[in-house]
């Protein structure tokens, strides 16, 4: 099948969670089963020149008035995938992040940013694309991409299927319905039969209402985003479409996440050569400033520091860490509150506590190696990839029970034959406490090495997964949707 995937992120090209690093691996994992995907990606600063053997660009015109737009063909570093970078110098050639300038802020035209990415993916989609190349299913992620369903169904004619899958329903990308016109959508679409989301317009709502089918990346999330509790105003919605709706586990990249091929780890290691992840604690210890010593027990955290991500639950455990003579590493970057209360807590407790704030890919890599525990108490969490990440590089998780975090991790003291990890419900202090206790119970005793190699030999592969969103491309293709 032919497949043309349109995100926002795309890693190595661009990343800020976990999107990109889907979107990276799972065009590979299709392609081994035999279809020939490629990715949209907007032109980010950085982008152009980090994709490899650009060749020459194909004009698109300027499709919504904002400058001449075009398209240039290239690879994926360090893999086969074809890009289709998509240049508009007037949107994306700027100094900041996809999403926000560099004070943080929204970027003002984000209405027209992502627009413009479904709106090409749209015109290469449609028959008589300019590329030579013309896509079976069109495959959108997130809010960002969220109107390339919306545009194919308004163009009425022979269209490819349109798969939509949710990341994260947090983010509705939400806009003025004054704005509609200017991305070329007429106001009609302003409806609860459409783009309209309790008074405002969402590209999301967008995509869930006009897609063939539609996935999300765990099946506990697929279930829970049909509730009050998790819907985020689209439980309606979601309900009514649940036939059409999946739940996909993602997989990790085997190449970019292997202890036992990883450049930024100081020694290779696996399940029967262990010791390498010794030396990757103490380089950990050591860069950060900590007390330099194999044999304390570490919990390490790598996010985006939000509420989601109950980063709060972490700080309210703060006491116990430092009371059990335990050290934690946080790396990551967001709410500013959060930023200084684990500054605060570095600047009291440098030899227990690490914080790197921003983001720092090896650095990522490394904490994933040296902790014996990795924390994830999440409020909800879609999938999340580094519970998933520290099972295979031989860390116990810590999660709380909830989305993919569910899916993912049994907890070993409730599941002792098959558990890797440990879990929480409550979003309290006390339960994700009491986890991390569980956990130093087991630290330095045979439970502990059992515990590792059952995580280390799980399978996280995408191949299950990769062959569900083929099954799920197939029946969009022989049942679409017909709408308008
Ligand atoms: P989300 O996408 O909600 O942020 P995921 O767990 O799915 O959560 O993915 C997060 C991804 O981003 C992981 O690959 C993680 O390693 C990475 N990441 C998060 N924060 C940082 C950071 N500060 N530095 C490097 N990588 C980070
Ligand atoms: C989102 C979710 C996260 C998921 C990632 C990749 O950012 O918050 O749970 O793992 O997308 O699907």
């Amino acid at each position: 099948m032919r497949v043309l995937m349109v995100a926002s992120e795309l890693f190595p090209l661009v990343k800020t969670g976990g999107l990109a690093d889907v979107v990276g691996a799972l065009p590979r994992a299709l392609s081994r089963r035999g279809h020939d995907v490629r990715v949209l990606v907007p032109g980010y600063r950085g982008v152009l020149e980090a994709a490899e053997s650009p060749g020459p660009p194909v004009s698109l015109g300027d499709p919504l008035g904002v400058g001449p737009t075009e398209i240039i063909p290239a690879k994926l570093p360090g893999s086969d995938t074809r890009v289709y970078v998509l240049r508009c110098p007037s949107l994306y050639d700027r100094q900041g992040g996809p999403y926000v300038d560099p004070n943080g802020h929204d970027w003002g035209d984000n209405h027209l940013r992502f627009a413009l990415l479904a709106r090409a993916a749209t015109i290469i989609a449609v028959a008589g694309a300019p590329l030579g190349w013309a896509p079976q299913v069109v495959h959108a992620h997130d809010w960002q991409a969220g109107l390339l369903p919306a545009y194919l169904q308004l163009w009425g004619r022979t269209r490819p299927a349109t798969v939509m899958t949710v990341h994260n329903l947090h983010f509705a990308g939400r806009f003025h319905p004054a704005l509609t016109s200017a991305v070329g959508l007429p106001q009609s679409l302003f409806s609860v039969n459409g783009a309209e989301l309790y008074g405002v317009m969402s590209y999301l709502k967008a995509g869930l209402y006009f897609a063939d089918r539609i996935t999300t990346v765990s099946p506990t999330y697929a279930g829970e985003i049909q509730t009050d509790a998790h819907g985020e105003g689209l439980q309606g919605l979601l309900s009514a479409r649940a036939p059409h709706l999946h739940g996909i586990i993602n997989g990790i990249d085997d190449e970019v996440w292997n202890p036992a091929t990883d450049p930024a780890l100081p020694a290779p290691y696996d399940a029967n050569q262990i010791a390498g992840k010794a030396q990757a604690k103490r380089e950990l210890q050591e860069k950060l400033g900590m007390r330099v010593d194999p044999s304390i027990p570490m919990f390490g955290l790598v996010s985006r520091l939000t509420g989601q991500k109950g980063i709060d639950l972490v700080l309210g455990n703060l006491p116990l860490v430092i009371d059990s003579g335990a050290q934690l590493v946080v790396l990551g970057s967001g709410a500013a509150a959060y930023e200084l209360a684990l500054s605060e807590a570095r600047r009291h407790h440098p030899q227990q506590i690490g914080f790197y704030r921003g983001y720092h890919e090896p650095l990522s890599h490394k904490v994933m190696a040296g902790s014996d525990f990795v924390l994830v108490p999440s409020r909800f969490e879609p999938c999340g990839l580094t519970q998933m990440y520290a099972q295979r590089y031989g860390s116990l998780p810590i999660v709380r029970h909830t989305g993919g975090l569910a899916d993912t991790v049994t907890d070993s003291w409730a599941v002792p034959s098959v558990g890797t990890g440990f879990s929480f419900v409550d979003p309290t202090n006390w339960a994700l406490g009491n986890a991390m206790w569980r956990g130093l119970q087991t630290y330095g005793t045979p439970r502990y090495d059992e515990l590792q190699q059952r995580a280390m030999h799980r399978d996280f592969g995408w191949g299950p997964s990769a062959k569900r969103y083929e099954q799920v491309y197939v029946d969009a293709l022989v049942g679409p949707v017909h709408l308008v």
